[in-house]
C-alpha cells in the first residue's frame, strides 16, 4: 500500500529537497507495534529544523518530519491498543529519525503511544501538541515550588507555540501572568490568553553587567534561551524558579553563580522528548482538564501538508503566532 507523506531528501551536494510523495508503506515505515492512520499533526520548531536538513535533529534522509501525530490505530501487535482506538504520539524519536506525523501513517513502539484522554478530540490534542505538552511539564514543575500567591510569573517567547500555551495554562490556574514578546502587534492576543503585563523583547535582550537585577518575578518560564534567560534568572525573587526548554535566541548561558547562591534561585530543565512514558497518560489527562487552555480554539491556524513549507519558513523567522495544526488525512 502507498500513502501520502512529505518526504525530505538529501542530494549528493549536501542540499535538501522536499516534496509530497507516495512511499510504499512496508518499505518506508520501520517495524513497530502500532500502525496509526494519522489524522492531524502540528508544526513545532524542531520540525522546521528536521525539514531543512538539520543533522542535530535528523541524521537519516529520506525522511518524513513531524514530532506530533494524532490518529486512529490501524493495526496493533500490542495488547494495550486495539484497531479503531484514538491515540496520540509525541516526542521520543517520532519525526526525528522515525518517519513522523507529516504522513498519513506512522508505525511506532507501543510505549510511545498514549490513548486519547476523555475531554480532548484528536484535533484539540494537536492544537496542544508537543508545545502544549512542554508547557504543561514546565507549569507543573514551576507550580511545585511557586504557588499563585507568590507573585507574577513571566513567560518569554510568549506568542510562540510553547509560550502561548504556557501563558494560557498559567492564567487558567490563577497565576498573575506577565509576557515577553517581540511582536508589538500581538498584545491583544496575549491579553486574550490571560497575560496582564506585556514587555518588549528588546528590554530583556540587553546584556546586563550586574550579576543580579531588581527582583520582579516569583518565577519565569523561558522558551528562548540566551540573554533573555540570563536576565530572567537575575530578576526572580528569593527562592524563585526558572524553567528552560528552548534555544531560538541562543544556546549560550552567560551567568555567575550569584542568583543561585544569594537568592536560592532554582533553574529547572525541561525535556518533552524524553518525558517518561509511564507519566505521559496522566499529563495528557491534566491537559484535557485542569491545564486545558480556555481559549484553545482561538490559539491555532490550520494548514494542509502542501502548506507546510511556507509555515516552516515562518516559524524559523519567529513569525508564527500560537499553534499550527496540520490536517493530514
Ligand atoms: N525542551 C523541550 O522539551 C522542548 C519542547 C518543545 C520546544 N522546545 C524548544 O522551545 C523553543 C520554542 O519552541 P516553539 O515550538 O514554541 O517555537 P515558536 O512557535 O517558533 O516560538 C518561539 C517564539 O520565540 C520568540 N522568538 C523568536 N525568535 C527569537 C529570538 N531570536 N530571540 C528571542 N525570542 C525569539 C517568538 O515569540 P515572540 O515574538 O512572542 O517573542 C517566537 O514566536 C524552541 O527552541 C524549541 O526547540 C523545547
Amino acid at each position: 500500500m502507498n500513502y501520502k507523506a512529505i518526504v525530505v531528501r538529501e542530494l549528493p551536494d549536501g542540499t535538501f529537497t522536499h516534496s509530497i510523495e507516495f512511499p510504499e508503506l512496508e518499505s518506508f515505515l520501520p517495524a513497530g507495534d502500532v500502525l496509526i492512520r494519522v489524522q492531524y499533526s502540528s508544526l513545532n520548531y524542531k520540525d522546521a529544523l528536521s525539514f531543512n536538513g538539520n543533522k542535530g535533529v535528523t541524521k537519516k534522509y529520506p525522511h518524513t518530519p513531524g514530532i506530533d501525530a494524532a490518529g486512529i490505530v490501524e493495526e496493533s501487535s500490542s495488547l494495550l491498543f486495539t484497531k479503531g482506538q484514538e491515540v496520540i504520539v509525541t516526542g521520543f524519536d517520532l519525526g526525528m529519525n522515525t518517519p513522523g506525523g507529516m504522513g498519513e501513517f506512522i508505525r511506532v513502539p507501543a510505549e510511545w503511544v498514549v490513548p486519547l484522554p476523555e475531554g480532548l478530540s484528536l484535533h484539540e490534542a494537536m492544537i496542544i501538541g508537543t508545545a502544549g505538552f512542554t508547557a504543561a511539564i514546565s507549569v507543573k514543575k514551576l507550580a511545585a515550588q511557586c504557588d499563585i500567591s507568590s507573585g507574577p510569573v513571566v513567560v518569554s517567547g510568549a506568542t510562540g507555540g510553547v509560550g502561548s500555551m504556557t501563558v494560557a495554562m498559567l492564567a487558567k490556574l490563577g497565576y498573575e501572568v506577565h509576557a515577553i514578546s517581540g511582536k508589538e502587534t500581538e498584545h491583544d492576543f496575549l491579553k486574550s490568553l490571560g497575560a496582564s503585563v506585556i514587555y518588549s523583547r528588546d528590554e530583556f535582550q540587553q546584556i546586563q553587567a550586574k550579576p543580579l537585577l531588581p527582583s520582579r518575578f516569583a518565577g519565569a518560564i523561558d522558551t528562548v534561551g540566551g540573554e533573555i534567560l540570563v536576565n530572567l534568572i537575575k530578576s526572580v525573587k528569593q527562592e524563585g524558579v526558572v524553567t528552560t526548554c528552548g534555544s531560538v535566541s541562543s544556546i549560550a548561558l552567560n551567568l555567575t553563580v550569584f542568583p543561585f547562591i544569594l537568592r536560592a534561585v532554582s533553574l529547572l530543565g525541561i525535556s518533552a522528548q524524553n518525558y517518561p512514558a509511564e507519566q505521559r497518560p496522566s499529563l495528557w489527562k491534566l491537559l484535557a482538564t485542569d491545564f486545558k487552555p480556555e481559549n484553545l480554539l482561538k490559539m491555532y491556524s490550520e494548514i494542509q501538508l502542501e502548506q507546510v513549507p511556507i509555515a516552516v519558513e515562518q516559524i524559523l523567522k519567529g513569525q508564527l503566532k500560537g499553534r499550527t495544526v496540520i490536517t493530514v488525512s
